[in-house]
């Protein structure tokens, strides 16, 4: 087993899942990280090192492929033993209205956004639990989004997704936290990354979240004992909409 905290990413080529594992690699965590496209994950893992990382592994896997994803949950617990933070934070959106999303897109957003936490969950709890009972306690931080707490219109699928995974973790808590390994969901509004690319020209990238204001929720999280528990945390922007993304 690892003597450093260990954390597996997903998602953790770009965007808030980059941030993340940043703030973990200036700690000198060990890290896994995975997203579909292995080059730029390798990319990802070097700067980390010069970061400050330990150990990094680079685990591509394809959430909507349900093999790899338990894979890259078993491939995560042999390599390191430990894991003291699972961030599951790989997502996709899509928008429309009920009227005209294809049920074919709903479904590609449920396996993504629902069913592969759902599979990395069960996947990493022997490794969540044997890390809560050496070293106190181990984190699940999931990354959803505010449109699971308050809906919008045309993010129906994405919404709900998203309120599926905040009520999975709510589970996840109820049945794991006595153990020591708890789940908190983080709920943003726009963050300035790639995934918010379409609605710049109406809110600029500068006006959103920033992804290292989303990190550092992640992070304080990984500080808490296993006696604090924090469901989920609405993250919102500035002004008169607080329950808009
Ligand atoms: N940006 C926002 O405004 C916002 C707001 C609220 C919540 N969120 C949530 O935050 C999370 C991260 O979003 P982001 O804004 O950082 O997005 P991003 O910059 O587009 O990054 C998405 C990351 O997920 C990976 N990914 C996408 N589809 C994948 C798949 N099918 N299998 C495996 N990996 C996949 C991407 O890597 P590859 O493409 O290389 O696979 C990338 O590393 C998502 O769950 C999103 O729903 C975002």
């Amino acid at each position: 087993m690892s003597d450093n905290k260990v954390a597996l990413v997903t998602g953790a080529s770009r965007g808030i899942g980059a941030a993340i594992a940043a703030r973990f690699a200036r700690e000198g965590w060990d890290l896994t990280l995975s997203s579909r496209g292995r080059d730029a994950l390798e990319q990802k893992a070097s700067e980390l090192r010069e970061l400050g990382a330990g150990r990094v592994e680079v685990i591509p896997a394809d959430m909507t492929d349900q093999d790899a994803v338990a894979t890259l949950g078993t491939a995560h617990a042999e390599a390191f033993g430990r894991c003291d933070a699972l961030v599951i934070n790989a997502g996709m959106g899509q928008k429309g209205p009920i009227a005209d999303l294809p049920v074919r897109r709903f479904d590609r957003l449920y396996e993504v956004n629902v069913r592969a936490p759902y599979v990395l969950l069960q996947s990493l709890l022997p490794v969540l639990r044997s890390t809560a009972s050496t070293a106190g306690a181990a984190k699940v931080i999931a990354i959803a989004s505010i449109t699971g707490v308050y809906p919008e219109p045309e993010l129906s699928a994405y919404g709900a997704t998203k309120a599926a995974l905040i009520s999975l973790c709510e589970t996840f808590n109820l049945e794991e936290s006595d153990g020591g390994v708890s789940a908190t969901t983080i709920a943003p509004g726009y963050v300035d990354t790639d995934m918010s690319e379409w609605t710049k020209d109406a809110i600029p990238g500068d006006q959103m979240i920033t992804v290292d204001d989303v990190a550092t929720v992640a992070h304080t999280v990984t500080e808490l004992s296993r006696y604090a528990v924090l469901p989920n945390v609405v993250l919102t922007r500035p002004g008169a909409n607080l329950h808009r993304a």
